[in-house]
């Protein structure tokens, strides 16, 4: 309800504040006597109580095809409309696709365990292990009681990634959020390496990057929200020491910057964030000498690589509605090696 007063207004009051009446008016005493030379001519009524501040209520989301609960019906920039931690961490109903994550203990399928214990279902893809593929579809299945595939892509493909897009639609009626995960190290720096080596390392960690931006960008834009991550490194950020490695350090900063730039672009309806990874045990960097490993170690102010369970929380966060005002953030999970 609505107070309503009745208020004696003078026309005393300078021409200016006349036109700015109700301020004029609320300013006065209530039921204030009369003065001799502020003789009273009308009155008026006004509404007393003060107006709630009014913000624009975000248009609910009506999904094209239904899966399960939607954990929220947050736009890609509107404020969540849950403020319970975990509301915003909840996955329920998202669809998470999460490419190279055929390892046993890579980054790409601890995001994708970290997704599946939030709730969400998962697409995963593999370049070459298939089996460690399917493996790990069976597993999130098994512990997390969620639905899981697993897609055959080359990312530097841009038609595979395509197609990628396109299945993870059919098959599981829309994709939320996209974490860009594959990638291959360089072995050999400028002058040392083929060109052919370049060509390889470039197209996979920056040009399939953008491959899969370009794939699912449309869908996310036609949905009008959508979440994008990139797995970079701290490679992106600083040149490592002692290894040679060009091609892959430019990709990864290339790929911190394309999350910048995308962040931008895509600000009306998505988000787009990078994570920094420093060195983490995942069987990508085996091949390297013991004694070069040693020194690595020697320069991480923890004293120790990382394991890639570390990194799941920061995955989660970025694809859930907890991360809805991050966007154009690289998230550095390095053990501090880049404080200096
Ligand atoms: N480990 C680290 O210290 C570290 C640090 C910073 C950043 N990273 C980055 O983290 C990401 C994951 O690496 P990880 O360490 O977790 O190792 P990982 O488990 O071996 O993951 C690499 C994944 O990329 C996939 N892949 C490779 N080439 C591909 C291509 N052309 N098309 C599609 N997929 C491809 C691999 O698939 P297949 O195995 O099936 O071929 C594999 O699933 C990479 O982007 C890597 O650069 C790693």
């Amino acid at each position: 309800m609505q107070a309503v007063r009745t208020y004696k207004a003078s026309t005393t009051c300078s021409p200016l504040t006349r036109r700015h009446l109700p301020i004029c008016i609320s300013s006065l005493p209530l039921f204030s006597k009369p003065q001799h030379n502020q003789p009273r001519t009308f009155s008026t009524t006004i509404l007393t109580k003060p107006q709630p501040h009014r913000q624009p209520k975000p248009t609910p989301y009506k999904p094209k095809f239904q899966t399960a609960t939607m954990a929220s019906t947050t736009k890609g920039n509107a404020i969540p409309t849950a403020s319970k931690l975990s509301d915003l961490f909840s996955l329920k109903g998202k669809v998470v696709v999460i490419t190279g994550a055929s390892g046993p203990r890579g980054m790409g399928i601890e995001a994708a365990r970290g997704c599946a214990e939030m709730g969400a279902s998962v697409a995963i893809t593999y370049a070459s292990r298939a089996d460690g593929a399917q493996k790990n579809v069976a597993e999130l299945e098994k512990e997390y009681g969620i639905k899981a595939k697993a897609y055959k892509l080359n990312v530097a493909d841009y038609a595979e990634c395509e197609k990628l897009v396109k299945d993870v639609i059919a098959d599981f009626g829309q994709i939320d959020a996209f974490i860009a995960n594959a990638g291959a190290t360089a072995k050999s720096g400028v002058l040392d390496g083929s060109k052919e080596e370049w060509d390889r390392v470039i197209e996979t960690d920056l040009n399939g990057t953008a491959y899969c931006a370009k794939a699912v960008g449309p869908h996310f834009k036609e949905r009008g929200r959508g979440s994008f991550v990139i797995t970079s490194s701290i490679s992106g950020h600083i040149a490592n020491y002692p290894q040679e490695q060009t091609s892959y350090n430019v990709a990864k900063a290339g790929c911190i910057h394309m999350a910048r730039s995308l962040a931008n672009e895509w600000r009306d309806f998505a988000r787009v964030n990078s994570i920094s990874p420093g060195y983490i045990d995942t069987g990508l960097s085996d091949f390297v000498d013991q004694k070069t490993q040693d020194l690595w170690k020697s320069m991480i102010p923890l004293g120790r690589n990382g394991d890639a369970k570390e990194l799941k929380g920061a995955y989660v966060y970025l694809v859930s509605d907890a991360s809805s005002y991050t966007t154009g953030a690289d998230i550095l999970i390095d053990g501090g090696y880049t404080v200096r």
